[in-house]
């Protein structure tokens, strides 16, 4: 039932192995990448699930795996996290031509590759996504960063893993919020470029949640598919790419207005975002409002929040989010880049967006 998604990028073109049972398989497919000392970076909480399925696959495959393990959460994608990981990097004696495996959510993903890449002048690195978010997004496509007082995601570089390994199987334990936080990421990919998986979605979607091992190996091996294209052909996001960021800046202000807590996970942040996008593009007169709720039931029946309402505590105002977006790295020659929709399945990225229009969004 496993699936295979190539990323095409020339000579660093790599494999994404999607399905059950794949952390058994990671010592047999990691053999040929790996060279002596086998770094494997994961945080605690993941440690303690997975960490010994995976070690036990690598020692029969005959690796030297080192295990590294960092605190949980977003707090360790930082320049203390990045001085920890690089040094116990350093003493785990891997070398220039050796390997480094993450694994983990995208903070992990994210943080190990960007140790990756500027460790020794840059190491391989492989990843193996352990949440759904993970899995169809952030272990994708090469971007990797650190987060600063100043913003998220400021501090990193473009550095592509050699390998993907995506054990469906371990979604099994993840909190069910945060598996509907990374459902949002599959969502956007019907809503940005691709009706026919949303109707997929529509139909499947609640089996993908409860577990349906199948319908999840679909749903991660399509988003990832998608992706995989997208990256191929913008690698550097210097277009198309930007779809990727289909409701991020809603998102991502209303993570700041709600100071990156608990309140709102980065996912549910991207829901309520794409929602807005929708409504801004029906607002525009570019998209028919019936798509719009379509969108915004489907998220609902799956149980994601879908307006800034649903978000516990005080509700930020128009202005404050307005503040926020003006910080987003999606600023461009000082005009907000927004990805809007002419239906479902049909984003396009524009900067020539009236304020008022989105103030009117943000206060409805
Ligand atoms: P995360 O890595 O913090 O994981 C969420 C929580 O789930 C953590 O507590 C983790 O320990 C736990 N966990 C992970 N796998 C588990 C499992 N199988 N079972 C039980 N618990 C598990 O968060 P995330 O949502 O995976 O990633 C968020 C990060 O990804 C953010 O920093 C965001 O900026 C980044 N991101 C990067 C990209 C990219 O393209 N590089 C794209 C999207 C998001
Ligand atoms: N998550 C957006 C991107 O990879 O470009």
């Amino acid at each position: 039932m496993s699936r295979t998604v190539d990323v095409a990028l020339a000579d660093r073109s790599y494999p994404i192995h999607i399905g059950p049972g794949m952390l058994a398989r990671a010592g047999e497919l990691l053999k040929p990448l790996a060279r002596g000392a086998l770094p494997v970076v994961t945080d605690a909480h993941v440690a303690e699930i997975h960490l010994a399925a995976l070690l036990d696959s690598l020692g029969k495959a005959g690796l030297d795996a080192h295990p590294i393990v960092l605190a949980a959460g977003e707090g360790t994608k930082s320049f203390a996290g990045l001085e920890q990981i690089s040094r116990e990097l350093l003493r785990s004696g891997v070398d220039r031509s050796g390997l480094i495996v993450a694994l983990g959510g995208g903070v992990i993903g994210d943080l190990t590759g960007f140790a990756a890449g500027i460790m020794k002048r840059g190491i391989s690195f492989a990843q193996i996504p352990t949440t759904l978010l993970a899995q169809v997004d952030s272990s994708v496509g090469g971007k990797t960063a650190i987060n600063t007082p100043e913003g998220k995601n400021l501090v990193g570089l473009f550095h592509q893993p050699r390998i993907v390994i995506a054990d469906t199987d371990v979604l099994s334990t993840l909190p069910k919020r945060e598996l509907l936080a990374g459902y949002a990421e599959v969502a956007k990919y019907g809503a940005l470029g691709d009706a026919n998986f949303f109707n997929w979605l529509e139909a499947n979607g609640a089996k993908a949640i409860d577990g349906d091992s199948e319908a999840r190996v679909y749903a991660v091996a399509h988003s990832c598919r998608m992706k995989a294209d997208i990256v191929a052909r913008d690698e550097r996001e210097t277009g198309d790419r930007a779809l990727l960021n289909l409701g991020h800046t809603f998102g991502h202000a209303l993570e700041a207005a709600t100071g990156f807590s608990d309140r709102l996970l980065h996912g549910e942040g991207v829901a309520i975002g794409m929602v807005m996008a929708f409504r801004l593009s029906v607002q525009l007169g570019l998209c028919d409002g019936q798509d719009a709720e379509r969108f915004a039931r489907h998220l609902q029946a799956c149980g994601l929040p879908s307006s800034i309402g649903d978000i516990p505590g005080v509700r930020p105002s128009a202005d404050e989010l307005v503040g926020h977006m003006a910080h987003d790295k999606k600023v461009k020659d000082g005009k907000l880049t927004f990805i809007l929709l002419r239906g479902i399945g049909q984003a396009f990225v524009t900067n020539d967006v009236p304020l008022d229009a989105v103030k009117a969004v943000l206060s409805a």
